[in-house]
């Protein structure tokens, strides 16, 4: 469910129409719904009501000041993966201890700046990050909460490029090394063992994996606590999936979700962890883009757009399907047409849809890329000297441009000449 809905014949975020938008801000432009995401967090949140419970929002999904302020207000903590997503966390007031910082390749600053703050939890991914994360926590006199982060082997049956959890994937210590590695950290000054991590994938269709991958955890857990390590938290990582083709798409709700959880992991009585990323913001963006072109090829039709790869990488890394939406809504009776929807960039792999059928497009119509609120703005580069799109919030019939589009002259002043080409 999300509040970009027509109204009138005109798309709208909530109550304001995306025409209205474009004529201020330009195109093309991501705009995010506050009601969806704080929809999508209660929805998240509220299914685990009773147990004890702490949701960090996966900030690398989509890590605008004002998103993540959106959700901390509502109670949200973060999960981070670099000192420059805590630095956003705790710009946008998320307290350090509800903050749990992931990812495979934590650096010495990183690590001392985040034990500095006092997070609540470090999850480790393997044996040399936790000697260096005991040896920078000793030496500062602070004791680090740890989890290991656990790699069960299991297939999430997702792409591959977002499959985390298989022995061959980068990520997390394998199950099998975990028991020896739990001995060895409980033996390390400045760490304390706490936990249990594991995320074994993105956009997870089915509850199978997680439900194989939890149940893995939950035996781990026991034998854990059978050698005498004090494990009170599991960390259940994120990658529950969204529709991206509107009805067509039921992936699992987050009833569902909870009730799996609580089925496989409940009775060990640990505070649970969840860092949904893609499943609060997925939903709540779009990009919208304009028409600059109509172009009829020998045997298909391009819709040339002012939006590109380099504004959503999603579609042509990882062939992901996007809903595109007229922002004029078309009439029952209107002609429909097949087309393929791409960028202005010099690439063959610059396309958001291929073979899309939609009502006549002209030049100056706007476009809606559905579900871009996630992985969207925050995986946008300037290739082609394009400059990063803009980012606009929505609350009710207000709307704020929450990040400003760069100028030109901005861009190029981030070049400097050597003294050689200057002279
Ligand atoms: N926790 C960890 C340790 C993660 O690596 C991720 C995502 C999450 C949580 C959040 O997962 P989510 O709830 O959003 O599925 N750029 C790709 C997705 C990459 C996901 C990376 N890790 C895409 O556009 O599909």
């Amino acid at each position: 469910m999300h509040h970009f809905q027509y109204k009138d014949g005109t798309l709208h975020a909530e109550d304001v129409p995306l025409t209205d938008i474009a004529a201020e801000v330009g195109t093309p432009f991501y705009c995010y719904s506050t009601a969806t995401l704080e929809r999508h967090y209660r929805v998240f949140a509220e299914a685990f009501e009773g147990t004890d419970t702490l949701v960090c929002y996966s900030v690398k999904a989509n890590s605008n000041l004002a998103v993540i302020k959106t959700l901390g207000d509502l109670g949200s903590g973060a999960d981070i993966v670099s000192e420059g997503e805590l630095r956003r966390a705790l710009a946008a007031g998320i307290p350090p201890e509800r903050i749990v910082f992931s990812g495979v390749g934590k650096q010495a600053q990183e690590l001392a700046f985040a034990l500095e703050t006092g997070i609540h939890q470090f999850n480790v991914e393997s044996e040399p990050e936790l000697e260096l994360l005991s040896q920078i926590a000793s030496n500062m006199g602070k004791e680090a909460a740890i989890a290991l982060r656990v790699n069960p082997d299991v297939d999430a049956k997702t792409h591959e490029k977002i499959t985390t959890g298989k022995a061959e994937n980068k990520f997390g210590i394998s199950w099998l090394q975990a028991p020896r590695v739990y001995a060895r950290a409980a033996a390390l000054p400045g760490i304390k063992v706490a936990g249990v991590d594991v995320h074994i994938g993105s956009q997870l269709t089915d509850l199978a994996p997680f439900e194989e991958a939890f149940t893995r955890v939950a035996s781990m857990v026991e034998e854990l606590r059978a050698a005498g390590h004090d494990i009170t938290r599991l960390d259940l990582g994120g990658g529950l999936g969204i529709p991206y083709r509107g009805t067509n798409d039921v992936p699992p709700p987050p009833a569902d979700y909870a009730a799996m959880v609580k089925r496989t992991v409940g009775h060990l009585g640990c505070q649970l962890m969840f860092e949904p990323g893609r499943m609060i913001a997925g939903n709540a963006g779009i990009l919208v883009v304009n028409v600059i072109f109509e172009k009829h090829g020998e045997d298909r039709s391009f819709l040339i757009i002012d939006g590109a790869m380099n504004d959503l990488i999603r579609p042509t890394l990882y062939d992901a399907y996007h809903d595109i939406q007229p922002v004029t809504e078309t009439a029952p009776d209107e002609a429909r047409l097949t087309y393929d929807i791409v960028g202005p960039i010099c690439e063959t792999g610059d396309f958001f849809a291929k073979g899309r059928t939609l009502s006549a497009q002209k030049p100056g119509d706007l476009l809606a890329v559905m579900s871009a609120g996630a992985y969207g703005a925050v995986q946008a580069s300037t290739y082609n000297t394009r400059p990063l799109v803009p980012e606009v919030m929505v609350n009710g019939s207000q709307f704020t441009v929450i990040r400003p589009r760069p100028s030109y002259d901005v861009m190029l002043e981030q070049d400097r000449l050597p003294d050689w080409l200057t002279n």
